[in-house]
């Protein structure tokens, strides 16, 4: 694996050898030690466009922890606020050497257009790319869910057969549509529940069901009921019709959760907004995965960095 762009572009092999790495990853970082040697020598940069909390640490915790130099960039107080281009910002960063890119960034496709041009020959990993892919939150998410749905026999699994339900704004949403082709690839069954104006306007987007009854769509019993957070900061105007609406309608709400089996797991790529898309209770239950989940992305973000930089040099085992 040379760059992370897209989870479209994984195989099932691909997809399932970065799960199983990340479970080397997960055992060295219950560790009293939590390091590898790895990256040594090597720098990472952290290039993010747009905020972050998890992704942005938890990459940064990542790359320390495979022993890599960590540079973090932030657009908000450099020259990108002159006007600089993401090339001049990229190659003036290439000048002092660096080894690999994570890159966040609001405009959809920036990733693969780093990727692809000549400004610089490094590895490149999507942390987010505005409405379109989020691949590493997939991969954690899928690891997620194959630890507490396969137990100890999970190496070399995919998720056949797994029922996913994914609810809210998609339209909005790079989880969405990363969750739902990986999530595909691996063998899931996956359904959105949203209303029509958190969709887009096509027959099964990105190959998902679709419900606009959530109440409908949780009787059909998924394993996994994956919320997603309102992104009001890409809507133009109010959704539909508003938040007390969209709560009554499609929120996880203590009332639903309630009618969930115990075995149901509960994700959210958060942040989260509560009282919203999902209740406190319903969050915070064991049945949430939640917590789990960014503890998960730091095992995830070490396989996927491991694989991209170290490529053919890969080694069968890490640990
Ligand atoms: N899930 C996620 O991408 O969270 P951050 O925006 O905090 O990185």
């Amino acid at each position: 694996m040379r760059h992370l762009l897209s989870t479209a572009d994984l195989s099932r092999d691909d997809a399932v050898r970065i799960l199983d790495v990340a479970e080397e990853m997960a055992e060295v970082n219950t560790r009293e030690v939590r390091k590898l040697p790895a990256l040594r020598g090597r720098t990472i940069v952290n290039l993010f466009f747009e905020d972050s909390t998890r992704t942005r640490i938890s990459f940064e915790a990542a790359a320390k922890r495979l022993s890599a130099d960590v540079i973090n960039f932030a657009a908000k107080g450099s020259s990108v606020s002159k006007g600089e281009s993401l090339k001049d910002t990229v190659q003036t960063l290439g000048a002092m050497g660096i080894d690999g890119i994570v890159i966040r960034h609001g405009a959809s496709g920036a990733p693969r257009v780093l990727a692809e041009a000549d400004w610089i020959d490094v590895p490149v990993v999507n942390a987010g790319d505005g409405t379109h892919e989020h691949p590493t939150q997939a991969l954690l998410d899928a690891f997620t869910m194959r630890r507490r749905l396969h137990g100890a026999d999970r190496r070399g699994q995919g998720l056949d057969g797994v029922r996913v339900l994914i609810v809210g704004d998609v339209l909005h949403s790079r989880v969405a549509r990363s969750n739902a082709w990986l999530l595909r690839t691996l063998g899931a069954h996956v359904t959105f529940a949203a209303p029509p104006t958190l969709l887009p306007a096509v027959d099964r987007p990105f190959g998902a069901a679709v419900h606009h009854d959530l109440d409908a769509a949780l009787a059909e019993d998924p394993d996994v009921v994956m919320t997603l957070r309102i992104q009001q900061e890409r809507m133009n105007d109010a959704f539909f019709p508003n938040p007390r609406e969209y709560t009554r309608h499609f929120g996880l709400t203590a009332a639903r959760f309630a009618r969930l089996p115990e075995r149901t797991l509960v994700m959210h790529p958060g942040p989260m907004n509560r009282g919203l898309e999902i209740a406190g209770v319903a969050a915070d239950d064991a049945r949430s995965t939640v917590v789990e989940q960014v503890a998960n992305g730091v095992s995830v973000r070490m396989a996927v960095l491991y694989l991209a930089l170290t490529g053919d040099q890969q080694k069968e085992t890490v640990a």
